[in-house]
């Protein structure tokens, strides 16, 4: 039977979430205001201290389509990679591969969407075309044997075309992954996603061959109803998300794609349903404060602004 959306995650000793920190890319990517190499690599720092273990670092695409994400090569070349952490880098096409190879990288992520609108928009290329383009990019990455995941955007709606029906946007991910991926993400890019929505996403996922642990969500809670929609995934046994510390984010090729669900939001979720993930939420809350500071915006996040919660004391946590 089908859980309705209100059940509570089904969950096993020992089970465990993993949060996939977007900030520094999908967070910055839109941000009009620059932002300085030495502030990108002290977000970078924090949120691994966080305990976060993989991080989307950047994206190797056009500079004139993301210029705020124009440093990457530098970036990358002069982050100091911590041990045990993932960073993944957005790559497009054949030359982000080899600017990514020269930068050594070892773990990459694809991109297209449920829709051709938004790929010709966002891409420039249909999503046959995208596939096309992935195809090489994803077979020599695996060669190099580094980590590859594939994103499905606006796999809930889209900002061109109106509603999207689960099996198109699985009938993507079908195709992304027989090109060869770890992981593939269904996005809600515009923040448009419920609850039944993630679950027939999920179940027509499995129906066509797809295994749970190959699928992540990324929510944007453009209309609160990001954590909702993570519930639902995890009880129907999905244990990936993304998130974005201090909820920044959007994509400028998806008008009014504002706030990727915030790491602070999930962190505090997981922990108040007792779910490990191995992130600290003071931590995040210090990364989530720097990187707000550094935008001149105030944290608007829920958990940013209400801080943690002591169940000992009653008392919010990590405020400050
Ligand atoms: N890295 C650096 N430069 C690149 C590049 C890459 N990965 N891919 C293309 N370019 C350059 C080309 O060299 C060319 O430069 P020139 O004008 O100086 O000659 C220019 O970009 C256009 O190249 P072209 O191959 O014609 O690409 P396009 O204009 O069709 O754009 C993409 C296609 C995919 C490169 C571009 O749309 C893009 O990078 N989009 C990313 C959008 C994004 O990141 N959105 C947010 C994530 S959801
Ligand atoms: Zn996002």
């Amino acid at each position: 039977m089908t859980p309705a959306p209100t059940d509570p995650p089904r969950t096993t000793p020992g089970d465990r979430v993993r949060i996939y920190e977007v900030g520094p890319r999908d967070g910055l990517q839109n941000e009009a205001r620059p932002v300085s190499l030495a502030t990108k690599l002290r977000y970078l720092e924090l949120l691994a201290d966080a305990g976060l273990r993989e991080i989307e670092a950047t994206s190797f695409v056009a500079p004139a389509a993301i210029p705020q994400l124009a440093d990457a090569d530098e970036l990358m070349t002069t982050l100091a990679r911590r041990a045990g952490v993932r960073y993944p880098v957005l790559v497009p096409n054949v030359r982000g591969l080899a600017r990514a190879e020269t930068a050594r990288v070892d773990a990459i992520a694809v991109f297209t969407a449920a829709t051709d609108a938004f790929t010709t928009r966002n891409i420039r290329m249909t999503i046959a075309e995208s596939l096309d383009a992935f195809a090489p990019v994803l077979a020599r990455a695996g060669e190099l044997g580094w980590w590859r995941r594939g994103y499905v955007s606006t796999a809930f709606g889209c900002p061109y075309t109106g509603a999207v029906a689960p099996e198109v946007a699985v009938e993507v991910a079908v195709r992304l992954l027989a090109l060869g991926l770890e992981e593939v993400c269904f996005g809600d890019t515009i923040g448009v996603g419920v609850p039944p929505q993630v679950r027939a996403i999920v179940s027509r996922a499995v129906d066509a061959g797809i295994p749970l642990e190959k699928i992540a969500f990324h929510f944007h809670d453009t209309r609160g109803t990001a954590l909702a929609n993570v519930a639902a995934a995890m009880s129907v046994g999905v244990r990936c998300f993304d998130s974005s510390t201090g909820g920044t984010g959007g994509c400028p090729y998806a008008p009014g794609a504002a706030g990727n669900l915030a790491t602070e939001d999930l962190v505090y979720f997981l922990d108040a349903i007792g779910l490990g993930h191995g992130v600290d939420l003071d931590g995040v809350l210090r990364a989530a404060r720097f990187i707000a500071d550094a935008l001149g915006k105030p944290l608007t996040t829920k958990v940013g602004q209400a801080g943690g919660w002591d169940p000992a004391t009653g008392q919010p946590t990590g405020r400050g």
